[in-house]
């Protein structure tokens, strides 16, 4: 440890701390690295605790062990012999070990796929995932106990993330979403984006693309609860960014079967936007769509959506299980 003080501030800061990049294949020396393991920002890991709502002789489950810390914490709280915690990565598992062995503590730490839980604990009161999901997967909700709690970082493939409580009862599992998040990725739901030249395919633009003009600046529909909401009515569409350097930019968007694409001009000050689509999906007639639909409903933040898991399916809500967030398209 070469500045023992400046990762003492570090830890004591509210602030998320990168600890591993890219899947450890990169030494995190800045530009082009994708963080891959971190200890979550304190406001964060407390939240969550406080979502979790453990007591004493609780049993629970952690998903993403991490540096251990938030294992750590529960351990201390249950007792060591009440906390699973699972960890994807073999050496980030192994430097938890050593981390929570140093703070006299040694709960059951897993190296293995956190989707398929820990069986051999079951069942769980608590179940907190640290890492976020697509899709709840139904090992958590299984091998919880009925009256229960999942907490878990959830958030759409376009966008936008919130911390979702869900309460279990036998196979279903609904509850409401918390607060706005942004954490890692667990790795085997990270999208899949095919690249921009999949879908010119070596075309100028605007190849064969149908021109109109849009009221809806594309600056609109970029924050994060935005995109949640866009993301929850557009299934397989995701978004990138190409800046000009004179603050114009045009926002893409593709559908994942790399057959639909859309371009859309933003330029400060305007009144009206330039677009072109191509393919069989509308995708910037969509994006208006889905965000015209979250304006109707007076924008509403992420507190009053809630998820449904039943049987493997999952369906989003808006203030109550009996109204469903609609697709478009
Ligand atoms: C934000 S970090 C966890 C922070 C941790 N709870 C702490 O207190 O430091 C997310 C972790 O989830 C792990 N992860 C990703 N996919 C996983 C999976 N399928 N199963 C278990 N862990 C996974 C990552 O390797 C990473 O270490």
């Amino acid at each position: 440890m070469k500045d023992p003080e400046g990762w003492f501030r570090a830890v004591y800061s509210d602030i998320p701390l990168t600890t591993q990049w890219d899947d450890g294949s990169h030494t995190g020396d800045g530009l082009g690295n994708t963080p891959s393991s971190s200890s979550s920002q304190p406001h964060m890991v407390f939240s969550m605790l406080k979502d979790l709502d453990v007591r004493g002789g609780h049993r629970v489950l952690e998903i993403g062990t991490g540096t251990g810390w938030n294992a750590g914490l529960l351990a201390h709280r249950l007792g060591e012999e009440n906390l699973v915690s699972v960890e994807f990565d073999p050496v980030v598992a192994e430097g938890a070990a050593e981390n929570l062995r140093h703070a006299g503590l040694s709960p059951r730490l897993v190296v293995g796929d956190g989707r398929k839980g820990h069986p051999e604990g079951a069942p769980y009161d608590r179940v907190i995932a640290t890492c976020s999901v697509r899709e709840v997967p139904g090992a958590w909700v299984e091998q919880t106990s009925t009256g229960g709690v999942v907490v878990a970082p959830w958030g759409t493939l376009y966008g936008g993330e919130a911390i979702v409580r869900l309460t279990v009862q036998g196979r279903t599992a609904s509850g409401r979403f918390t607060r706005s998040s942004a954490f890692m990725r667990l790795r085997q739901q990270r999208a899949d984006r095919p690249p921009h030249g999949a879908y010119l395919k070596g075309r100028k633009w605007p190849a064969d693309g149908a021109r109109s003009t849009t009221a809806l600046s594309p600056a609109d529909v970029g924050g994060w609860v935005e995109q949640f909401v866009i993301g929850l009515q557009m299934a397989g569409a995701f978004w990138t960014v190409e800046r000009y350097g004179d603050g114009t930019y045009t926002l893409w968007t593709y559908s994942t079967d790399t057959l639909s694409w859309a371009s859309a001009d933003y330029e400060p000050g305007a009144a009206s936007f330039d677009v072109v689509q191509s393919g069989p999906r509308r995708l910037w007639d969509e994006t208006e769509a889905a965000y015209r639909w979250w304006e109707g409903r007076g924008r509403p933040g992420f507190d009053r959506f809630g998820l449904t898991v039943a049987d493997g399916r999952e369906q989003v809500w808006l203030d109550s299980p009996d109204h469903p967030v609609p697709a478009v398209g």
